[in-house]
């Protein structure tokens, strides 16, 4: 069962066979699926391993009715019949098939029995995105296919480094979400419309994914950036300051001795430094606050020349 895999097109697993066909063709015409696509129409498909159709023809009919319909229209591939796209009203009822013909120089006559709300794969929903004051309104249609009750939607969205996914139910004509803007991101919305078990079962595929807003400044890239900008910032303001400091070391100390005199003279020049510092600065606080200052980075000035 090879399509046993694919997603949403359900093989028909419980079809009842009301003639026993030759085992070839049982092996053949395995692969029939259907898949109803909106309220009214439905495409059946099956994909002979081999077959030379010779006269293979298709036939439906509801329970109870004895017309049974051609198929009219026929999905070719080369000079194959591979499925058959079909109108009526399958929401409501179950469908009769009928194989007949000759299929690989064998006559096939062969009955199927299908249920049509559990093969439901309307087209995937187009999202659009809008903005809306501080939000993003994100909405779409719902499928043409059953009452509103019957869907919920998979809402799955990512915004910088976030991804995030929802289920919503609306009862409503259109379905609208909305989530709050962020100018930095760029959002990435996918939907999917899920038939309800109480109803059927099946569902779309996901949408093609709808972008919003720029692109996301990488982040990784904008990490290394900083990492480089804001120490090589601080040193060059720390070394800014340190020639200022230096240039404008004379105004600042303008009683500043050698070094080698400080170290002899210390509590000499300290009185002699406040009390030059006292008679020309007159406010006390200024005062206090200058020499803090100067006393630390005296210090500091002094110790560097040594290593
Ligand atoms: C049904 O067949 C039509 C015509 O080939 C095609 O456009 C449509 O995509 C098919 N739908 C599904 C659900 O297979
Ligand atoms: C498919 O059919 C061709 C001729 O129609 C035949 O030669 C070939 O062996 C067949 N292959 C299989 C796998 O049955
Ligand atoms: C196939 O079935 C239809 C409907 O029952 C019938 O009209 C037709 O004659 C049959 N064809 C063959 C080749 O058995
Ligand atoms: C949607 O989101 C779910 C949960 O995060 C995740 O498992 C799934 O793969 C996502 N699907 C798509 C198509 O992104």
């Amino acid at each position: 069962m090879i399509l046993k895999h694919m997603e949403f097109l359900f093989v028909l697993q419980y079809f009842i066979p009301l003639i026993t066909p030759e085992v070839a063709v049982e092996k053949e015409l395995k692969n029939f699926q259907c898949s109803l696509y909106s309220s009214k129409a439905m495409n059946c498909s099956w994909l002979p391993a081999n077959q030379t159709a010779d006269d293979l023809q298709l036939y439906y009919w509801y329970p109870g009715e004895s017309h049974k319909t051609a198929c009219s229209d026929y999905k070719p591939r080369a000079s194959e019949k591979i499925g058959c796209r079909l109108r009526g009203d399958f929401l409501e009822h179950d469908v009769y098939f009928l194989f007949n013909g000759t299929l690989n120089g064998l006559s096939v006559q062969k009955t199927f029995r299908v249920c049509p709300v559990h093969y439901v794969k309307p087209p995937a929903p187009r999202v659009k995105i809008t903005e809306e004051g501080k939000d993003l309104l994100l909405s779409w249609d719902p499928p043409d296919l059953a009452a509103h009750h019957c869907w919920v939607y998979i809402l799955n969205y990512s915004m910088c480094r976030e991804s995030l996914s929802k289920e919503i139910q609306y009862k409503y004509d259109n379905v609208a979400v909305y989530v709050p803007y962020d100018l930095r991101c760029q959002y990435r919305v996918q939907v999917k419309a899920v038939y309800k078990k109480s109803c059927g079962a099946g569902g779309s595929d996901w949408s093609d994914v709808e972008l919003y807003g720029v692109e996301d400044l990488n982040f990784d890239w904008l990490m290394t950036v900083f990492a480089i900008l804001i120490p090589a910032a601080v040193g060059l303001f720390i070394l800014l300051c340190l020639c200022c400091f230096m240039k404008h070391r004379e105004k600042l100390f303008p009683k500043i001795p050698q070094p080698s005199l400080i170290l002899k003279d210390m509590l000499n020049s300290n009185k002699e430094q406040k009390s030059f510092v006292g008679n020309l600065y007159v406010p006390a606080v200024e005062e206090m606050e200058c020499k803090i200052s100067l006393e630390k980075d005296s210090t500091l000035l002094l110790m560097q020349p040594d290593p």
